[in-house]
């Protein structure tokens, strides 16, 4: 008789995983003074006192400022709202260059388009897999103006290099830390290793807001534009001097009330959030890798990760089996998370396609159907999104990396157990897989 349960086996757990709710009893009185103030949102996009928000949007962008130790913290309605305003306000040009890393959500990499920029893909690291310090060098041209890093999985990227090839080339860097809230490298906080840093609050990530992000930047000017961005910038240069009009034309990426005041409680519930989630990770971490199949996930010197997700490297030589349907066989054996049973058991395969193999990049077509930005003369460089550009990208997403996302507050050892227990129990009777 089979025993895995993707053989008709019997199932390690069937009884979903408790639901991943961060929010509460101080969130609804959060939101009940909202409601209670009648003021569900107070930005102007017009040169007044309120084109910089309400009095929830102003005390949250100050307690984020103040823990997270930078001077301005903008508000916005999502990570990806404050990428493509950090590309603005960093002066991105049509035609210029943007290196971007190929193993992250989306909008990291497609924000340059918004400006017209072109994003260049650079390889990310075996270990850490965030963007190689050596890859970005050398897809460096004259063209190149900026470098989105990003602190995937809530890992820090590998600052003090990048950082000093940013400084050498004079190239703006853009941190896109929406999975590392809390992260550090060398005792910083990810977000403020480079020129201006986004973090998200999308509901999957550590703290949230439902929809959400913040932009922080030791920059005064670089804070500036950004705040005119997300409040429709053109509406107000007439009346609020400004030195340029250069990406002035503003969006509405404002945060409401609401979602400021929600916000404000779980930045107090960060810290325990994250010692929930690190103890977790431990625990998982010292039984998931006794398994010959998996290499430890690696953790970059000086830094301490947040894990939005935990990675596993597989070994296939070892194991024998195709890593997906390895995957496929412990994803089998468990139930989802309740309240996310639409995602499946959480664990993935490689992650992400390396974005450049976007139909987006391959076929050259963003805004218009002439192939904006990368016509002539927009666009007078090189850029190649072929296949095989970037080898370790592509090599975690075929065959080599797992990420498993079943560790979040309320979880405890018991279904800890049961998520180890599905790893060992394909391990043992993996020879069913083949
Ligand atoms: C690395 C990364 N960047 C950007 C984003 C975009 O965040 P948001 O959903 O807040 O726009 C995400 C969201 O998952 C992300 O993981």
């Amino acid at each position: 008789m089979k025993q895995l349960a993707i053989n008709g086996g019997k199932k390690v757990r069937t009884i979903p995983f408790p639901a991943y709710v961060t929010v509460g009893e101080k969130e609804k009185q959060a939101i009940a003074r909202v409601i209670d103030s009648g003021v569900l949102s107070r930005f102007l996009g017009a040169w007044h006192e309120d084109f910089y928000g309400g009095p929830e949007v102003k005390a949250f962008e100050n307690e984020w400022a103040k823990y997270f130790g930078v001077k301005h913290a903008v508000a916005v309605n999502s990570a990806t709202s404050g990428i493509y305003a950090a590309v603005g306000a960093a002066g991105i040009n049509p035609g210029d260059e943007v290196i971007v890393s190929p193993y992250s959500m989306s909008a990291s990499a497609v924000a340059p388009l918004i400006y017209g920029g072109i994003p260049v893909f650079a390889d990310i690291e075996t270990d850490y897999f965030c963007l190689s310090p050596a890859s970005i060098e050398a897809r460096i041209t004259p063209l190149t103006r900026a470098i989105i890093v990003v602190d995937i999985f809530g890992q820090p990227y590998d600052a003090d290099i990048i950082n000093a090839i940013a400084k050498r080339h004079k190239l703006i860097l853009i941190e896109d830390c929406a999975q590392a809230p809390g992260a550090k490298y060398k005792r910083r906080f990810a977000g403020t290793l480079a020129d201006i840093g986004i973090f998200s609050l999308n509901y999957h990530k550590h703290i949230h807001t439902g929809e959400g992000g913040m932009v922080v930047t030791n920059d005064d000017r670089l804070a500036e534009r950004v705040r005119l961005i997300r409040n429709h910038a053109e509406a107000v240069l007439s009346d609020k001097p400004s030195d340029t009009l250069v990406n002035m034309v503003g969006f509405n990426y404002r945060m409401t009330e609401i979602e400021a005041a929600i916000g404000r409680v779980q930045l107090k519930k960060l810290n325990r959030l994250l010692k929930s989630r690190l103890e977790n990770i431990a625990y998982l971490k010292k039984k998931l890798f006794s398994l010959p199949c998996l290499e430890p996930a690696k953790v970059r010197p000086q830094t301490q990760p947040v894990y939005y997700v935990l990675t596993l490297k597989y070994r296939k030589r070892t194991s024998g089996v195709p890593r997906d349907r390895f995957v496929e066989a412990v994803a089998a054996e468990l139930a989802p998370i309740t309240l996310r049973e639409t995602e499946g058991v959480k664990i993935g395969k490689g992650y992400t396609r390396p974005l450049y193999l976007l139909p987006l990049f391959q076929k050259r077509i963003a805004f218009g159907k002439n192939g904006y930005p990368w016509m002539k003369p927009i666009y007078s460089g090189h850029v190649s999104y072929n296949q095989g550009i970037c080898p370790v990208a592509e090599r975690m997403y075929e065959d080599e990396l797992i990420t498993l996302g079943i560790f979040q507050s309320p979880l405890i050892r018991k279904d800890l157990n049961d998520v180890i227990a599905a790893f060992q129990k394909v391990w043992e009777y993996r020879s069913e897989l083949l």
